[in-house]
Formats: C-alpha cells, structure tokens, sequence
C-alpha cells in the first residue's frame, strides 16, 4: 500500500494574534492540509480554541483543514466542528467510549474520520474501530504543547500498525503528531507514516516552500 505523502502543517505554532496570514502562509507553502489543535485544559494540560476559529480560517483558505479534538467526550463537538468546515475530524480513542458512533456519524456528515492515540495507549487496542477509520494519528510526543522532542518508540508503533493494516486489507492512512522535523520525517516516513503534521519546524523555517518540497522529498 503507498499512500500519497501529506504534509500539514499546525497553526499551534502560529503568532495567535495572526492566525489569517499563518493560513495564507500554509496554503501558499503548498501544503494541501492545515492542522488545527483544539485542546481543553482537561484531555491536555492547555487550552487553545474552538469552532469560531475553524469558522473563521475556512473563510480564509480552500486548504484541507485537518481538525485534531484534544478533548474530553468530543462526541458531543462532531457537529460543531462540521458545520464550522472542517474537512477531517480526528478524536483520540481515550477521550471518548462510543468511538464507533462518532466515527460513522462524521463520515455520515461526509467528512474524513480519524482516530488519535497518545505514546502510552498500545496500536492493538483500535482493531474494532479501524473498519470505521479514514486516518489513524499516532502521536509521538505527549499531546498538548508544541516544540516537543519525537519520542522514537511511538514509531515502532506505527510499523506495528502497518502490519496490521496489511493483515486486514484494510485502507486507512497513517499520520504522525509531535516533534517532526526533516530528520524525523525521513524516519516517519519509513516507519510507514504517510500524513506528516508539522508545527514549530513549519512556522521557525524561513523557506516554507522548499521545507514542505524537503518534507516529501527526504
Ligand atoms: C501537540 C499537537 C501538535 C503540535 C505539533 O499536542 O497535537 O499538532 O502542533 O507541534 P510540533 O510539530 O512543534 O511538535
Ligand atoms: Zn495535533
């Protein structure tokens, strides 16, 4: 299987009195996706924003906007976070029991469906929820700030899940969250990850476009 490499860079690392141009910056970078981080001070150690942001950069650029709920109980948000103009929405496995129900009800809202896990939480526990998955996002730093340092086991987590994507047939994409750089990426990339959600090494680089050009590439 070879998914197409998808670079989306994280407007959590943007100045956050100037989330319209950081948008514009993205698009122009020629990043297809944009990550948003919606945290709440419960499910992570830090608040960010919520759906009158997403509302407000989907105004502002056509990119696909790539919605990653840091929340507890996000089943209750899935709408919102819709009717706001999300194109993909990414829970984490923890923070939500009836993870099957909120999957299908956002692809039933014909958006894309992820699920996310933190380093601690084991690839094997997703088996029943994976025919229900558009993407699975392995963190690989401890969720909640970025600038964090990649945390190397969490990629043996996504060769673990590889293998078991192999296994079933099943078709879903693989996307690593925390602590990717150009180093990192190359060995994301090999260890079978194919959606790359770059923050600080996206807005701390000058040259955005040949960084996102590298970040295919390397
Ligand atoms: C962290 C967020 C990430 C963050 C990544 O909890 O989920 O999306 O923006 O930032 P970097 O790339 O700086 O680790
Ligand atoms: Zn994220």
């Amino acid at each position: 299987m070879m998914n197409e490499i998808i670079i989306s860079p994280s407007i959590l690392s943007a100045d956050f009195t100037e989330f319209g141009s950081a948008a514009q910056e993205i698009e122009t970078s020629g990043a297809p996706w944009l990550h948003m981080d919606v945290m709440d001070g419960s499910f992570v150690p830090n608040l960010t924003f919520g759906s009158s942001l997403i509302r407000d950069i989907r105004k502002k650029t056509k990119v696909f906007l790539d919605v990653h709920l840091m929340i507890v109980q996000p089943g209750r948000y899935i709408r919102k976070f819709a009717d706001a103009g999300a194109d993909g929405i990414t829970f984490h496995y923890e923070a939500e029991v009836h993870s099957q129900k909120y999957l299908a009800e956002i692809r039933g809202l014909g958006l894309k469906a992820g699920i996310a896990i933190v380093p601690s939480t084991p690839v094997s526990i997703l088996e029943e929820v994976l025919p229900f998955v558009d993407l699975v996002l392995i963190m690989t730093v401890n969720p909640g700030f970025g600038g964090q340092t990649l945390i190397p086991e969490c990629l043996e987590k996504v060769k673990k899940l590889v293998e078991i994507r192999q296994k079933s047939g099943l078709d879903f994409n693989i996307s690593v969250d925390g602590g990717i750089n150009e180093t990192t990426a190359q060995k994301a990339k090999e260890a079978g990850a194919n959606i790359l959600v770059v923050g600080s090494a996206f807005f701390d680089c000058e040259d955005k476009k040949s960084l996102i050009t590298k970040l295919k590439a390397c």
